[in-house]
């Protein structure tokens, strides 16, 4: 599966565990998809659902795909856009960086949100206590080259196209009122931000949130997946074993590295928890087989536990 990439980037972006939770997700088009901590929407925006509510308490987040449902942002106006900005980067350098930043803090205008996503420091998203964008300047320049930006434009391109053949929802709502509005037909793929990591004006999340959505997810007449991470080398997620016992949790290994050097090379075991039993026995063994086999072995699946 060919992953399609949003347009805009943020901290715990699923571009590489998207095929696996579409993998295990039951939706099939006859409820809504709902998505209450959508970030940069890569899954939702990969099941493509026909009718689809992305969520998120993050304004700009919302405010952008808004912009991009009504037409207010177009590939082609995008594509103008970053020519425009772009050729001042490559000018002014980092000050310009710091003039558009200055401006979305003023204006909060959602092609600057765009500009500075894809400029700034490792492609983050993350506002001060104030509220206010403070992501330093990824230090290039010459970022916005012709190819950058029509990759960009085609990643508007695809959002736009989705959002007037289907039924989406944008909105700035908390995950309580989100999920309390799903219903039996309806399927919730939660990846809210991790506990004690991530933390910023829109990501502030402690056992108080955990607790709450376990609770809310506990009753939900709907089936849900929810991210979260299982294990490092150095920490196990207490909140798996505390509040996600009775679930069904599937694992699978991730590697990502810190800086550039390939020694740097870390390992997470990476989980979804599940209301439902997505495979039976035997479908799981033929799974861990072809796994291991077309993976060649660089990620795995581990069945940890599964609901009475
Ligand atoms: C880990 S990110 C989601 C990443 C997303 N799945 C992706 O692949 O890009 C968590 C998101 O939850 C949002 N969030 C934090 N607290 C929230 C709350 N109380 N209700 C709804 N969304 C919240 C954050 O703004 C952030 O965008």
């Amino acid at each position: 599966m060919t992953v399609k990439v949003p347009p805009l980037k943020c901290q715990g972006i699923k571009t590489k565990l998207t095929e696996w939770i579409k993998d295990h997700s039951t939706y099939e088009n006859n409820g809504t998809w709902i998505e209450p901590f959508m970030g940069s929407g890569v899954v939702g925006f990969n099941v493509a659902p026909r009718r689809a509510i992305f969520a998120d308490v993050n304004p700009h987040i919302i405010n952008f795909y808004n912009a991009i449902k009504s037409g207010k942002i177009t590939a082609g106006s995008a594509k103008e856009f970053l020519e425009y900005e772009g050729a001042l980067l490559q000018k002014h350098g980092e000050s310009h960086y710091y003039s558009v930043r200055e401006r979305f803090n003023k204006e909060f205008n959602p092609f600057d949100m765009l500009f500075l996503n894809r400029a700034c420091f490792n492609g983050v998203m993350r506002f001060n206590k104030r509220g206010l964008y403070n992501v330093p300047f990824g230090h290039k320049p010459e970022r916005f080259a012709k190819a950058y930006i029509t990759k960009i434009s085609n990643q508007i391109k695809y959002v736009s196209q989705a959002t007037s053949r289907f039924d989406w929802t944008f909105t700035c709502s908390d995950f309580r009122k989100v999920i309390s509005s799903a219903s039996e037909d309806d399927f919730i793929y939660c990846d809210p931000p991790y506990l004690g990591r991530h933390v910023d004006y829109y990501n502030s999340w402690g056992e108080q949130e955990e607790q709450e959505l376990y609770a809310l997810l506990k009753d939900v007449p709907a089936k849900f997946i929810l991210s979260t991470w299982h294990s490092n080398k150095y920490r196990t997620n207490f909140a798996i074993e505390k509040y996600a016992y009775h679930f069904t949790i599937l694992t699978r290994e991730h590697f990502y590295h810190v800086g550039a050097s390939e020694k740097n090379r870390n390992s997470m075991l990476e989980a979804i928890v599940l209301n439902y039993n997505p495979l039976t026995p035997i479908d799981l063994q033929n799974e861990k087989q072809l796994t291991l086999l077309e993976r060649k072995q660089r990620e795995k699946y581990v069945l940890y536990s599964t609901p009475a």
